[in-house]
C-alpha cells in the first residue's frame, strides 16, 4: 500500500489556482501525481480520481456514499430541499419520483416543443448579422426547461420568470459572483449595495414568481397537464405526505438551474467544433439530408453520426468537469492507496476524457472514434455514474440532437472570426467558453 501524495501548495492557494484555471490545475497535478492524488482544490482535503477503474469504484462501490451535505455550495441558490442536497434515503426516493419525467413517452413529448423553440430562436438571427451563440442556446434550453417543468405557454408569465432567472444565474456565473459559490465567508447580505445583498434580492424576486406559480396551480388543479410541477404537486412520500411549497420551490429551482446552462454550453461547443471541422460538418449535414421527410424527433435521436458528434463534444469539453463528491464510509484501499474513513473523493471527468491510452490524440475533435469503438461507462462519463448520475441525461442528449439537427438543416452558419480559437473557461462550477462567441447566419 502507498500513502497518498499530492501538491504541497497551501490549501487556500490551491483553491485560488482552481478558481483561476481548473484545467491547468487538474492537468499539472495529474501529470505530477497520477490517477489518484490528494488535492485541496476546495480548500479542504479531497482526493481526485481520474482512471476508469478508480471512477467505477468511488461512484458505485458500497464503501462510498454520496451525501448531500458534501454539496453545501449549492444551498444558497437551490435551497436545503434540493435533490442535490438530499442524502439517502430521501435522496433515493426523490430520484425515483423525478426520473419518469425525463424518460420514455414523457421525454419524447418534448420533441416538438424543442423543435418549435429552436425555429423561433433561429428566426431572430438576421442574415449577415453576428449573433452570440451561447446566448441563443441559453434562450432555447431555458425555454425548453421552463415548458417541461412548469408547462408555461408563451406569454408574459414565461417571459417574466425567464428574465428573472437569467439575471439570477448570471450573477453567480462569472467574476466576483462566481467566487461566492466557493468562498462562503464572502457571503454578507448588507442590503442592495453589497454584491451578495444584490444576489439575494434577485433570488427573492425569482422565488416570489415561483411561489406564485405554485399557489396558482394548487388553486386550479388540472390532472391533464403533463409538466413536472403537476407531478410533484400530487406526489406523496411513504408516509402519504405531499411536498411543501418550500420543497417544491427547491426542486423546481434545481431542475431549472441544472437543466439549462449545462445543455446550452454543450450545444455552443458542438456548433463551434462542427464549424471548425469542415469534414465533420459535411458528413453530418449529409446524414441529416439523407433523412428526407423522415425527420421526426425519434429518428433524429437515433442518427449514428449525430450521436458521435454529440458524444465527442461532451468528451472534449465535458460541461460538468467533475462529479459530485463522494465519501468513504470506512477505511478503504483505492487503486493501492489507503484512504481513511470519511475521506472525501471526487471524479475528474475532464481528466478521464483526456487519457491518451483510451483516446489517442485526446485534444483532437474526432467524432469517428465513437463509431469505431464502444467506450465503457467509466471511460466516457460526461453525466457521472452511480447514485447521483445526472437525471437529465436523456433530455440533454435528446435536446442536443434536435437543436443541432434543426439549426444545421435550416441555416448555414459561419464563424464570425474564423481564426479565433476559443478557450475553455470556468463558469461557476461548469466548464464553459469565453463569452462573446459569435457566428453569422449566411442562409
Ligand atoms: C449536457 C448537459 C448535462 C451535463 C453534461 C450534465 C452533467 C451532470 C453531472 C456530471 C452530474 C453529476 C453526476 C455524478 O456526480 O455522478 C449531474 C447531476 C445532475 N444533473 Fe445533469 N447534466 C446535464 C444536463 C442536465 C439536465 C437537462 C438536467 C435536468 C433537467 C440535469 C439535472 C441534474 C441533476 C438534478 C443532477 C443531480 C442528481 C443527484 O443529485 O442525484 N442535468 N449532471
Amino acid at each position: 500500500m502507498s500513502a497518498l501524495i499530492g501538491p504541497k501548495t497551501n490549501p487556500l492557494l490551491q483553491l485560488i489556482q482552481w478558481l483561476r484555471d481548473p484545467l491547468d490545475y487538474m492537468e499539472r497535478n495529474s501529470q505530477a501525481f497520477g490517477d489518484v492524488f490528494q488535492s485541496y482544490f476546495t480548500g479542504k482535503p479531497c482526493v481526485m480520481v481520474s482512471s476508469p477503474q478508480g471512477l467505477q469504484e468511488i461512484l458505485t462501490a458500497p464503501t462510498f456514499t454520496a451525501p448531500g451535505t458534501l454539496n453545501e455550495v449549492a444551498r444558497p441558490l437551490l435551497g436545503p430541499n434540493s435533490l442535490i442536497l438530499l442524502s439517502d434515503p430521501e435522496h433515493n426516493s426523490r430520484r425515483k419520483l423525478l426520473m419518469p419525467t425525463f424518460h420514455g413517452d414523457r421525454l419524447f413529448s418534448y420533441g416538438q416543443i424543442i423543435q418549435e423553440i429552436t425555429e423561433k430562436v433561429i428566426g431572430n438571427w438576421k442574415l449577415g448579422d453576428p449573433f452570440d451563440v451561447r446566448e441563443s442556446m441559453q434562450e432555447i434550453t431555458l425555454r425548453v426547461i421552463l415548458k417541461a417543468v412548469f408547462g408555461l405557454q408563451e406569454g408574459d408569465r414565461l417571459e417574466t420568470l425567464k428574465t428573472a432567472l437569467v439575471k439570477r444565474f448570471e450573477m453567480t456565473a462569472t467574476g466576483l459572483g462566481s467566487t461566492f459559490i466557493f468562498l462562503p465567508f464572502l457571503r454578507k447580505d448588507w442590503g442592495e449595495w453589497s454584491p451578495w445583498g444584490r444576489i439575494m434580492a434577485q433570488q427573492r424576486s425569482c422565488d416570489e414568481l415561483i411561489y406564485s406559480e405554485i399557489r396558482d396551480r394548487r388553486a386550479n388543479p388540472d390532472p391533464n397537464r403533463i409538466d413536472i410541477l403537476n407531478l410533484l404537486l400530487t406526489a406523496t412520500d411513504e408516509a402519504g405526505e405531499t411536498l411543501t411549497d418550500g420543497e417544491l420551490r427547491d426542486e423546481l429551482m434545481t431542475l431549472l438551474f441544472a437543466g439549462h446552462e449545462t445543455t446550452a454550453t454543450a450545444l455552443s461547443w458542438a456548433l463551434y467544433l462542427i464549424h471548425q471541422h469542415p469534414n465533420v460538418y459535411k458528413k453530418l449535414t449529409e446524414e441529416l439530408t439523407s433523412l428526407g421527410s423522415h425527420s421526426d424527433p425519434i429518428t433524429i435521436f437515433k442518427l449514428p453520426y449525430l450521436t458521435a458528434v454529440c458524444n465527442e463534444t461532451l468528451r472534449l469539453y465535458p460541461v460538468g468537469m467533475l462529479t459530485f463528491c463522494r465519501l468513504a464510509k470506512e477505511p478503504v484501499s483505492l487503486l493501492g492507496y489507503d484512504l481513511e474513513a470519511d475521506s472525501v473523493v471526487v471524479g475528474s471527468i475532464y481528466l478521464a476524457h483526456r487519457r491518451p491510452d483510451i483516446y489517442p490524440e485526446p485534444e483532437q475533435f474526432k467524432p469517428d472514434r465513437f463509431l469505431n469503438r464502444q467506450f465503457s461507462p467509466y471511460e466516457f462519463i460526461p453525466f457521472g455514474a452511480g447514485s447521483r448520475r445526472c437525471i437529465g441525461v436523456a433530455l440533454a442528449q435528446f435536446e442536443m440532437k434536435l437543436v443541432l439537427a434543426t439549426v444545421l438543416s435550416q441555416t448555414k452558419l459561419q464563424h464570425h472570426s474564423p481564426t479565433h480559437c476559443l478557450k475553455p473557461q470556468r463558469r461557476g462550477a461548469l466548464l464553459a467558453m469565453e463569452s462573446g462567441f459569435t457566428m453569422v447566419r449566411m442562409t
